[in-house]
């Protein structure tokens, strides 16, 4: 088991839904927390001040993880700050549903940028920090749509299987060295990017998973635990967190 006390994480997205829960149970064990946002400082420095309220240590970093500089701005900021980097959790991502008949380029596009094109972006500024470390993580939020497809999200899907896609290859090029590369892939999960979906459509889904409830973004954030704290022997994997949706 790794001790996580005083390890460094970077979690992109992390100002609310499933990378605030990430960006609080790292904490929790005694993690430091630099919380990307894009657009919402508010978010961002109310979960700073969370954290900071039991004893924790965190920063809000401003990066567009789709553009390249910012991503290596947020590294740079992460370890001038910190002095080390040992955790890299890629999860922000954003949905543009829409049939394919009606899908525009536009909306594809962005999709994939900030999706897929961001864990490069991310990934090859924070690589050789995490070579450096004793325990390196990389943890890719994916997505049950990756693995199954979703009605409505063609762009979505194919950035969430190309997520796995990277995490298995990178996860055989790290394999020597203390690096693991993991997935998880949520199912439906209770945060705004769900409840935005029509009524009508959530009732339905809700119906076909086996548990008969959305997930909570805490049950992904003790996910990203356990991979960092127990999964020194877990590579190329996905954890599907999913009530069974998917098997
Ligand atoms: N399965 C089957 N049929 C569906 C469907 C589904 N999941 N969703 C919609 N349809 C059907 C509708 O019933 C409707 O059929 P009829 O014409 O026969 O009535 C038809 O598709 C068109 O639906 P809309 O009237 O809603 O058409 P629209 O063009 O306005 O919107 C849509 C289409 C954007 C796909 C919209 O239905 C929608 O937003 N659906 C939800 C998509 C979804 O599930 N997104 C998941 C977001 S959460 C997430 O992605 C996080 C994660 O990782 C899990």
């Amino acid at each position: 088991m790794t001790e996580l006390k005083n390890k460094v994480a970077i979690v992109t997205g992390g100002s609310r839904g499933i990378g605030a829960a990430i960006s609080l149970e790292l904490a929790k064990q005694g993690v430091k927390i630099v919380l990307n946002y894009v657009s919402r400082p508010e978010l961002a420095e109310k979960m700073v001040a969370e954290i900071q309220e039991f004893g924790g240590e965190a920063f809000a970093v401003q990066a567009d993880v789709s553009n390249s500089d910012d991503a290596a701005r947020l590294v740079q900021a992460a370890v001038e700050h910190f002095g080390k980097l040992d955790i890299l959790v890629n999860n922000a991502g954003i949905t543009r549903d829409s049939t394919f008949k009606k899908l525009s380029e536009e909306d594809w596009r962005k999709v994939i940028d900030v999706n897929l094109n961001s864990v490069f972006n991310t990934t090859s500024p924070a690589l050789q920090h995490l070579l450096e470390s004793d325990g390196g993580r990389i943890i890719n939020i994916s997505s049950i749509i990756g693995q199954a497809g979703g009605f409505g999200q063609t762009n979505y899907a194919a950035a969430k299987a190309g997520l796995i896609g990277y995490t298995k290859s990178l996860a055989l090029e790290l394999a020597k060295s203390n690096v693991t590369v993991n997935a998880i892939c949520p199912g439906f999960i209770g945060t705004e990017m769900v409840q935005a979906i029509p009524e009508k459509v959530l009732d339905g889904i809700v119906a076909k998973i086996p548990q008969k409830r959305l997930g909570t973004p805490q049950e992904i954030g003790r996910g990203v635990v356990f991979l960092c704290k127990d999964g020194a022997y877990i590579t190329g994997q996905q954890l599907n967190i999913n009530g069974g949706l998917y098997m």
